[in-house]
């Protein structure tokens, strides 16, 4: 076989047999075909697809280029969560703990943030002491023993996956539903989850930024979750305007121990919820979804989904008894309430223009090798439908440096806010959800 022969096969539009797919990756890996080879054949799938086969061939091939962790023989079913990234979404914050307080294990093995979206890994480690660790062999103990598991994502699960991401980042082959999709599968088949359920965003915030685009990728996931054996479920919530209220390291973990004390905002947990007994419904756990809901419920009212949390940031380092008290998370020292320009009711708030805000501020990185201040972000003092009076508290900005209300980040900020005089129905979260 020769790749050149598979790049023009591919460009011309023509379906490569699993050998062939398998072939190319497992060349590659080795050193066989050079970048610049595979990086012509990832354009020309950009262009013209995969089909189900070749995607399938291509995740497997991922999945097997490292080590493949096993949870066989564990006691309860393994879930994995993924979202495919949003602005203010501490939802794993939340949900890992509930899930593993109402029966099932979670394994859940996380990348860093990268430009607007944050990282669940950089929400954990906004927490004093706080290290997750990416040791494979720590993760799955952890698993076993406390049915809870967030880790960085490690190089020896899926590397094949990392040198691939790698090139498409540079040569602008990211954005092709296939390549995600086998990118996204493969790290979760490494990691041995047994059920898997995913969070895919859709709106301005988000990497798919209609329904029809985010139906797509979700329905490749499920289908290759299915096509693998393991129960899959996608649903499809909107990234129209921010998650909650708070956008940033610090303020999301705080806004995630609300969440879990029953004093959070009602659309993280509403999403919590519709993922989690999902979750406990394709897990074989609950029956159906509304027992499973009522379950996931209970562990909030008798505090065991906290009990969770606290003992996973116990487990990763930090002071699990100081983060409920006061100055228990890092604090900004400059404090800004922007007040509402006018009177209306918001139409929408654009989810990618707080997320940059929030970037600026130091909260995300720009670059991988960028140092995110974890202190830093922004406050909703409103979401789309309220009605707001004009001079009373929109967003509040948390900063490391004094900021100033006629500032640029301040006036970029405000035009995330869209206006009207009339009543306004807000989007709704839950969009689809694909079995
Ligand atoms: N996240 C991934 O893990 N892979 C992609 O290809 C895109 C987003």
């Amino acid at each position: 076989m020769r790749a050149v022969d598979l790049i023009a096969r591919k460009r011309g539009g023509e379906r490569h047999s699993p050998d062939e797919v398998r072939w190319l990756i497992g060349a590659y890996l080795d050193g066989g075909v050079p970048d610049y080879q595979m990086a012509a054949w990832l354009m020309a799938v950009c262009w013209r697809g995969l089909d189900a086969a070749e995607t399938r061939a291509l995740t497997l091939a991922l999945a097997g280029s490292g080590r493949r962790l096993s949870f066989a023989g564990s006691p309860v079913p393994v879930v994995d969560k993924h979202s495919t990234g949003g602005v203010g979404d501490k939802t794993t914050l939340v949900l890992a703990p509930m899930l593993a307080a109402a029966g099932v294990a979670v394994a859940k093995m996380s990348g860093r943030g990268l430009g607007h979206t944050g990282g669940t890994i950089d929400k954990l480690e906004a927490i004093p002491g706080v290290q997750a660790t990416a040791d494979p062999d720590a993760f799955v103990a952890a698993v076993r023993a406390h049915r809870l598991a967030i880790a960085s994502q490690s190089a020896e699960l899926a590397p094949g996956d990392g040198r691939l991401y790698a090139l498409r980042d540079v040569t602008a082959t990211v954005e092709s539903i296939p390549l995600i999709a086998s990118s996204v599968m493969s790290k979760k088949i490494a990691t041995g989850a047994q059920v898997i359920v995913l969070d895919v965003k859709a709106g301005s915030g988000a990497f798919t930024k209609d329904v029809a685009a985010a139906r797509e990728l979700a329905g490749a996931m499920v289908a290759l979750g299915r096509d693998v054996g393991l129960p899959t479920v996608a649903v499809i919530s909107s990234m129209a305007e921010p998650l909650g209220r708070a956008v940033g390291n610090a303020l999301e973990v705080q806004e995630a121990l609300d969440t879990l004390s029953g004093r959070g905002p009602a659309d993280v947990l509403d999403l919590c919820l519709a993922l989690g007994s999902e979750a406990l419904v394709a897990a074989g756990v609950a029956p159906a979804l509304q027992p499973a809901r009522q379950r996931l419920e209970d562990t909030l009212r008798q505090g065991a989904a906290l009990e969770q949390l606290l003992g996973l940031v116990g487990s990763l380092g930090g002071d699990a008894a100081g983060l409920l008290r006061p100055g228990g998370l890092p604090t900004a020292p400059f404090i800004l309430g922007v007040p509402a320009p006018r009177t209306g009711y918001l139409a929408s708030i654009d989810a990618l223009v707080c997320g940059q805000v929030s970037t600026g501020l130091g909260a995300g990185r720009t670059t991988k090798e960028s140092l995110i201040d974890p202190a830093v972000g922004l406050v909703l003092g409103a979401k789309t439908g309220d009605l707001v009076e004009q001079g009373t508290p929109l967003v509040t900005l948390h900063a490391r440096h004094p900021l100033a209300v006629d500032s640029e980040p301040v006036g970029t900020l405000l035009t995330a806010f869209h206006w009207s005089d009339q009543p306004v129905t807000p989007v709704p979260l839950i969009l689809e959800t694909l079995r």
